[in-house]
């Protein structure tokens, strides 16, 4: 559907790029069906994606006119340990979503990654070729070929995703958690990448859909920045103990899977398509410093 409300099946509507896209379409007037799998939200539907005749009635069921998938195993490092399981809920779920879309001609919209790259070349523009070096890369570049091979299927490439989430675990959320206990934080400072406010991504995805956009579009905040500058800029706007960032090499962090390490995402066709909606890094860290009180 192109401009104009319809109804939304959000899956995944508990985390927290879910919760950003169930605001954003619920303001514009969309009628939103959210599912959830382990949380307890009484509001939203449980849907497991290993359950493929669920998924498919759930499709049929909301009949809807797009839906979202932003459920998925978003923890590289249990990726990388169990990639069969990677793979089923991060492609094989979205492939049988799309199928069940394409059945009630509902448009399917899949949240990728900058993970999809190696990190040699970054940022990455959309026409550039995957090349993933992680099993949550491969699995979700598995799982964005089979939404984009669906019919309108359209697949938002995002990164670094941060916002104001009580009891969430995104990067900023670890900072104030960690800082704000005056522990110590090791931070990588060669990993380079695009911070991303949920709320503008979410706003990103509501109006890419509403213009009908198809094919691969990255959705990120305009600057490239290395993690441990990303967390020192934090640590000024949410006033915390930037003294307490231990800047650390990657390799030196000891983890299981690959990180692609010059990053981040070029967004010139998001701004030929919906405009300048990502805000830079300092505006939504200011954001959340109003929202968490700190300023
Ligand atoms: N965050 C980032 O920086 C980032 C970057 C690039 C791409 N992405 C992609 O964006 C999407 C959303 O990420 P996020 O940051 O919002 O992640 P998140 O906060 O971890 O949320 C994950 C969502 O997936 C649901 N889920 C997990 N396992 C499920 C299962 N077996 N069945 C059904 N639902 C399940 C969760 O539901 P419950 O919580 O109710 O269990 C939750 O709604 C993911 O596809 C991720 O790969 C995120």
């Amino acid at each position: 559907m192109s401009g104009g409300a319809g109804r939304v099946l959000l899956v995944g509507a508990s985390g927290q790029v879910g919760q950003a896209c169930a605001r954003a379409f619920a303001a514009a007037g969309w009628e939103v069906v959210g599912t959830r799998h382990a949380s307890a939200s009484p509001e939203l539907r449980s849907l497991d994606l290993a359950d493929e005749p669920a998924l498919r009635a759930a499709v049929r069921e909301v009949a809807p006119s797009v839906c979202v998938v932003a459920a998925g195993m978003t923890n590289v490092e249990r990726c990388e340990a169990e990639p069969a399981l990677a793979e089923a809920l991060n492609a094989r779920a979205p492939a049988v979503l799309a199928s069940a879309c394409a059945a009630v001609g509902a448009r399917p919209v899949y949240l990728s990654t900058e993970y999809l790259f190696d990190g040699t070349a970054g940022p990455y523009r959309e026409e550039d070729p995957p090349h993933p070096i992680s099993a949550y890369g491969r699995s979700k570049r598995a799982g964005e070929q089979a939404v984009l091979a669906a019919p309108g299927g359209l697949s938002v490439r995002t990164t670094v995703v941060y916002s104001w989430q009580p009891g969430g675990m995104n990067f900023v959320m670890q900072l104030l958690a960690t800082l704000g206990a005056g522990r110590r934080m090791r931070v990588p400072a060669d990993q380079r990448s695009s911070p991303t406010y949920a709320p503008d991504l979410g706003e990103a995805i509501r109006l890419l859909v509403e213009a009908g956009a198809t094919g691969p579009v990255n959705a990120v905040g305009p600057e490239v920045l290395d993690r441990h500058a990303f967390a020192l800029l934090a640590a000024r706007v949410l006033g915390l103990d930037a003294s307490l960032l231990d800047p650390v090499e990657t390799a030196a962090l000891g983890q299981r899977a690959a990180r692609p390490l010059r990053a981040g995402l070029r967004i010139e066709r998001l701004l030929r398509l919906v405009g300048p909606v990502m805000r830079p890094p300092a505006e939504g860290l200011a954001e959340v410093a109003r929202l968490a009180g700190r300023r």
